[in-house]
């Protein structure tokens, strides 16, 4: 069904397929023969990791959970995937709030896992499997985390792996701020994963992403969740998972991402142990067709393989939960339909704040909330703010008086010449009207270029008609009249500030300091020094419309 010509008519190798894609093996020979015809540069090594979580330990419905023999059943599967995979060992997440909520031979199972340990690698899920985005405040999450602790060191479960799993992926994907604070101060977690990131589907163009030092891996779906307990009442029918296994959905996603994660739940392994026969038959098939070196790591070293792998995915960039029923059900109900539909974008130096003003006299439009270091502005999409999150973000904007008229709108004038702002405003606020000024651009410039040039000389010599000047530039009233509170002090040769009662108040010893003249020949060395640098100077001032100080003129005037 494949044949290679290797190019001799035309000097173009090629692969040539008798068929379409549809058959497993011809995805596979269609990867060998991309890596093959581009010299290897179009390929991934062949090392696999595999991280298999089982969560909701604890949290199975009563009847569906693990007695004695499906805990012994797990750790024996656990010992022939280390066969096929190096180091293998099933991750669990608990929740501790339902230990011993089984039946009988259930909670037996539940004893069982817990002598056993030292077995497994073990992760927090929440105490009550509460979603975390449902909380306002940091302290009661931490408070839900740390009961999950207090079990967990009551009951020997190691607490250092610095990875866990949110319910329902609330709050990991869009980020809830409050839950990454709350896990770094409870649990040092420095790991998570998630599907959600940046949509659920396509799974193929799943991501990862680092926010508040968290690293997020994107997680990967093989097919079993909680209620995915009998073979013969898969979905579909059980054909469908042995297809997904054997060259179908799940060995695909194995050969095509260097990392992969998979959740599964307890349930997956009592009843038919759907989790043990899917990982069992995977690995074998795997091991049967491929060349593929399968691992397992544990998460914290797997995240750090991961963005070795994937650098450019550590800066996240957020979307706009508004429009997917499943992410709207793990948001924080403050980014629901709340984010701006209007930005004004600036650029500097065009009235933007008096656009700003003018908009919110209007009763309806409502703009963001003032910043203690930028003012008026959020300055969100252009900078580092945006790695606070949109949590951060939405701080800035009052809850509108009437949900339906009123909206909400900021002013950022640096976002007209970000390089980084349309790509993040896009994903996030895509519909968002935007508003920018222009003016005559020669005006802008001129308005941006702040400079007056004094000459030093006249600086000492006649101080108040370079104040004077200096006022003037400045704009500052009232004009305050130096020649009545300068004088000239002929003792120390230099103006001084007057006092009342004809007192004189003169810079210190340091300041204004007498030198012996200048020896002629030093000085006529140095002036010939200085020439060029000199004409120079007196070309720059003359193009930018300045005038030559006397200082200058004279030197010039020598020069010729
Ligand atoms: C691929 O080829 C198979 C076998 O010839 C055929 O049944 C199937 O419809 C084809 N699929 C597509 C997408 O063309
Ligand atoms: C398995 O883990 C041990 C200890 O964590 C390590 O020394 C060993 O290299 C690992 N084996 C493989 C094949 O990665
Ligand atoms: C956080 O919530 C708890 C209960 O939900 C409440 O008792 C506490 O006062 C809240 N703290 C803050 C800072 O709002
Ligand atoms: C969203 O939440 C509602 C209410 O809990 C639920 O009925 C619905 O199935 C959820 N939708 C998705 C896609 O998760
Ligand atoms: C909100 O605005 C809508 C549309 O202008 C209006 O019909 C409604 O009465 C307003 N609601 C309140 C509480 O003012
Ligand atoms: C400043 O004071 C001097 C001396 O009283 C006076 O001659 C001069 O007109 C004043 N200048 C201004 C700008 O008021
Ligand atoms: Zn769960």
């Amino acid at each position: 069904t494949v044949v290679q010509d290797l190019g001799l008519h035309d000097g173009i190798r090629r692969v040539l397929f008798g068929n379409n894609l549809s058959f497993w093996l011809h995805k596979l020979i269609f990867v060998d023969a991309v890596s093959f015809l581009s010299g290897r540069r179009l390929s991934l090594s062949l090392d696999r990791y595999l991280l298999v979580d089982i969560d909701d330990i604890f949290v199975g419905k009563e009847g569906t959970r693990m007695n004695v023999r499906d805990v012994k059943a797990l750790l024996e599967t656990q010992t022939l995937l280390r066969t096929q995979v190096a180091n293998f060992t099933f991750n669990l997440g608990f929740s501790g709030k339902f230990y011993h909520t089984g039946t009988e031979e259930e909670d037996a199972g539940d004893d069982l896992l817990l002598r056993s340990v030292d077995e497994f690698w073990w992760f927090p899920h929440m105490w009550s499997h509460m979603q975390p985005h449902l909380f306002h405040n940091e302290s009661s999450l931490v408070e839900q985390m740390a009961l999950n602790k207090e079990f967990a060191l009551e009951h020997g479960i190691p607490v250092d792996m610095g990875y866990a799993v949110a319910p329902h992926h609330s709050g990991v994907y869009p980020v809830h701020g409050q839950l990454y604070a709350a896990w770094k101060q409870v649990w040092g977690i420095q790991v998570t994963s998630t599907e959600e990131y940046p949509h659920l589907k396509p799974a193929r163009h799943r991501r990862g992403f680092v926010h508040d030092g968290i690293m997020v891996l994107p997680r990967q779906t093989c097919g079993l969740f909680t209620h995915t307990i009998f073979y013969k009442e898969y979905p579909g029918g059980p054909q469908e998972l042995d297809k997904s296994i054997q060259g179908g959905e799940l060995f695909l996603t194995v050969l095509l991402n260097p990392i992969s994660i998979f959740m599964t739940h307890l349930s997956n392994y009592g009843n038919d142990r759907l989790g043990s026969y899917t990982f069992v038959n995977l690995a074998n098939f795997v091991q049967s067709w491929t060349n593929l070196r399968l691992q397992t790591l544990p998460p914290l070293q797997l995240a750090r393989k991961y963005f070795e792998l994937f650098p450019e995915q550590r800066d996240p960039l957020w979307q706009d939960p508004c429009c997917r029923e499943r992410e709207r059900n793990i948001s924080d109900e403050r980014i629901i339909d709340r984010l701006p539909p209007v930005l004004v974008l600036g650029p500097l130096r065009t009235s933007t704040t008096a656009l700003y003003l003018f908009l919110l006299m209007h009763p309806s439009i409502v703009g963001s909330l003032p910043s203690p270091r930028t003012f008026e502005e959020v300055q969100f999409f252009n900078g580092n703010n945006y790695h606070k999150g949109i949590d951060w973000y939405m701080d800035f904007f009052p809850t509108p008086a009437n949900v339906t008229s009123d909206f909400l709108f900021e002013k950022s004038a640096n976002y007209f010449h970000s390089e980084e702002a349309p790509k993040r405003a896009a994903s996030l606020v895509p519909k968002a009207k935007l508003i920018t000024i222009l003016i005559d651009p020669s005006d802008r410039a001129y308005s941006w270029y702040q400079l007056l040039i004094i000459d030093g000389q006249q600086l000492r010599s006649d101080p108040a008609a370079v104040m004077d000047g200096v006022q003037k530039f400045l704009g500052v009233t009232p004009r305050y009249n130096y020649s009545e509170a300068l004088t000239f002090d002929p003792q120390k040769g230099f103006w001084c500030q007057l006092l009342e009662g004809g007192k004189t108040k003169c810079l210190g010893k340091s300041k204004g300091r007498k030198y012996p003249p200048m020896d002629p020949q030093a000085r006529a060395f140095l002036s010939g020094y200085y020439r060029d640098h000199n004409v120079e100077l007196s070309r720059l001032l003359h193009r930018l419309g300045q005038p030559l100080p006397a200082w200058l003129r004279q030197e010039l005037r020598k020069a010729r």
